[in-house]
């Protein structure tokens, strides 16, 4: 960052040019995370969607690779997965140099394998650690009957009771995951369909099927993350999931709301505007899965006023399935490697009481980037919080607030900047929850053009972009109508 690239995110993945949107392909490989995505080698807006390239030892810092699979006149290669083939059951790779696995969606153009707009499932491989790649001979190795025109995102996950990969797709417009199986990645049966729960939304899109641990037991569920546009909790794209049993054909949602239920009623992934399209990590060390997420939304990305690059990855998280009161709930915090990096700096901290009234945190918390600790024991105040990079009248800022009697957190990002290149981005996004102990725990993750705010242990994430000006980096707390204790801890990143 830099104030002639003022919004450059500073820990977070961005292309140095251009555009990109969703993640593709995660895979740990060799000691090195890989991540592909939706990229246009060629503008700063959608089309051309080719699969960027950027590897990292830490998940913060990213390099970039030159494209691996770049859109043709007859393909563009949109989302998908990679898996490593150790037994080389592909026939793609050898024994001893087994391939990696691409299977991603084919969106067919001019003179393609299928008709103009068809989509499909495709494979590549790669024999040389991810660095090239090149197209299966047989694409596609998925189409439907008949050729559908949004039959996407492959994700591919194994399934080790029935020693086979289980694939999940959507037909994005009729709200359906389909699932299929193989024991060679190239051909795929159909297993069942999964629809008619939860927030229906729009488009369904990238979901995925994962088998998680309960935290503090030896039971095992599965997850089915999905991501809907529109109809997400805070407007536009959102993520919802959903927990339950897979017997190898069919996944079984356990206490999923009613398609008709209001929002609040399905399991988001986050309350924010800006979280999208995320999946796991294949192969990902830790126990946990690890995800990375587009932090962007489909109302507006492609207006967000940065050049000569749009679109940014959020923070890898890792995910940890705990059962809650009435149902079992994700958790979701910063994943372990990228955390380590985040906290290696040194802590600044500072407590106070405030009556009434804000105070300026000083120069010590005026950071464009920093991992902020924050508590707030309300005391009597009726609501409390902190304004960041704000004016040094502070007259702006974005304002992270939790409100007592209704329990809500709030990110307002309506006074925070640059907002005015597309009217559908949305003011404010807020999530209710009580803590147990009244007192209100926040990790906020603040880079130059976002921010992260993981509630209560990860309780509830809150996930928005915003475009402050480069000079305003005020930070302050503030206590509304009484008296708020607050910790505040923070390292500049
Ligand atoms: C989700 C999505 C996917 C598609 C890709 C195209 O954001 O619409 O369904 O594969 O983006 O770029």
């Amino acid at each position: 960052p830099s104030a002639s690239d003022p919004w450059r995110p500073a820990v977070h993945l961005t292309a140095e040019k251009n555009w990109l949107n969703d993640p593709n392909g995660l895979v740990y490989h060799d000691g090195t995370y890989h991540a592909f995505y939706q990229y246009n080698p060629r503008g700063n807006s959608w089309g051309n969607m080719s699969w960027g390239h950027s590897t990292s030892k830490d998940l913060v810092h990213w390099e970039q690779q030159p494209v691996a699979m770049e859109a043709s006149v007859d393909e563009e290669i949109f989302s998908g997965c990679i898996v490593v083939d150790t037994n080389n059951a592909s026939g793609l790779g050898s024994a001893q140099n087994p391939p990696l696995v691409a299977l991603y969606t084919s969106a067919y153009g001019k003179n393609g394998a299928l008709p103009q707009g068809a989509q499909a499932q495709s494979a590549a491989y790669s024999t040389d650690g991810g660095t090239t790649w090149q197209k299966h001979r047989g694409n596609p190795v998925l189409n439907l009957e008949p050729t559908n025109n949004n039959f996407r995102d492959p994700k591919v996950t194994w399934y080790e009771p029935g020693r086979y990969w289980v694939m999940t797709t959507v037909v994005a417009d009729a709200q359906v995951v389909k699932l299929f199986k193989s024991t060679d990645l190239l051909h795929w049966d159909f297993l069942s369909d999964f629809s008619g729960v939860g927030a229906q939304g729009g488009l369904w899109e990238v979901p995925e099927l994962l088998q998680m641990s309960v935290e503090g037991s030896t039971a095992r569920k599965w997850v089915m993350l999905l991501s809907i546009n529109p109809g997400g909790i805070a407007g536009g794209s959102g993520m919802q999931y959903f927990v339950g049993e897979f017997d190898g054909t069919r996944f079984m949602a356990e206490d999923a709301a009613a398609p008709d239920a209001p929002l609040q009623e399905s399991q988001w992934l986050d309350y924010g505007a800006d979280y999208y399209a995320a999946n796991s990590v294949s192969g990902a060390p830790g126990g946990k899965p690890v995800l990375l997420g587009w932090m962007g939304n489909w109302d507006y990305a492609q207006h967000v006023p940065t050049t000569p690059w749009r679109g940014a990855m959020a923070i890898p998280r890792e995910l940890t399935l705990v059962r809650g009161e009435e149902r079992f709930e994700l958790r979701s915090g910063i994943a372990a490697a990228a955390r380590e990096v985040l906290e290696r700096g040194e802590e600044t901290s500072k407590d106070l009481t405030v009556s009434s009234g804000s105070e300026d945190l000083g120069t010590d918390f005026a950071a464009r980037t920093q991992l902020i600790d924050l508590e707030l024991d309300l005391g009597t105040a009726r609501e409390a919080g902190i304004l960041l990079r704000h004016s040094p009248d502070a007259q702006d800022g974005l304002r992270i607030s939790y409100e007592k009697d209704s329990g809500t957190l709030k990110v307002d990002r309506s006074n925070a900047g640059t907002s005015n290149f597309s009217e559908k981005f949305s003011p404010y996004h807020q999530v209710t929850g009580r803590p147990a102990d009244g007192k209100v725990r926040l990790r906020i993750l603040l880079d130059t053009s976002s921010v992260e705010v993981f509630a209560q242990d990860g309780q509830a994430v809150v996930t928005d972009t915003f475009f402050p000006d480069w000079d305003h980096v005020g930070a302050s707390v503030f206590s509304m109508e009484g008296e708020t204790a607050f910790a505040v801890r923070s390292r500049a990143l």
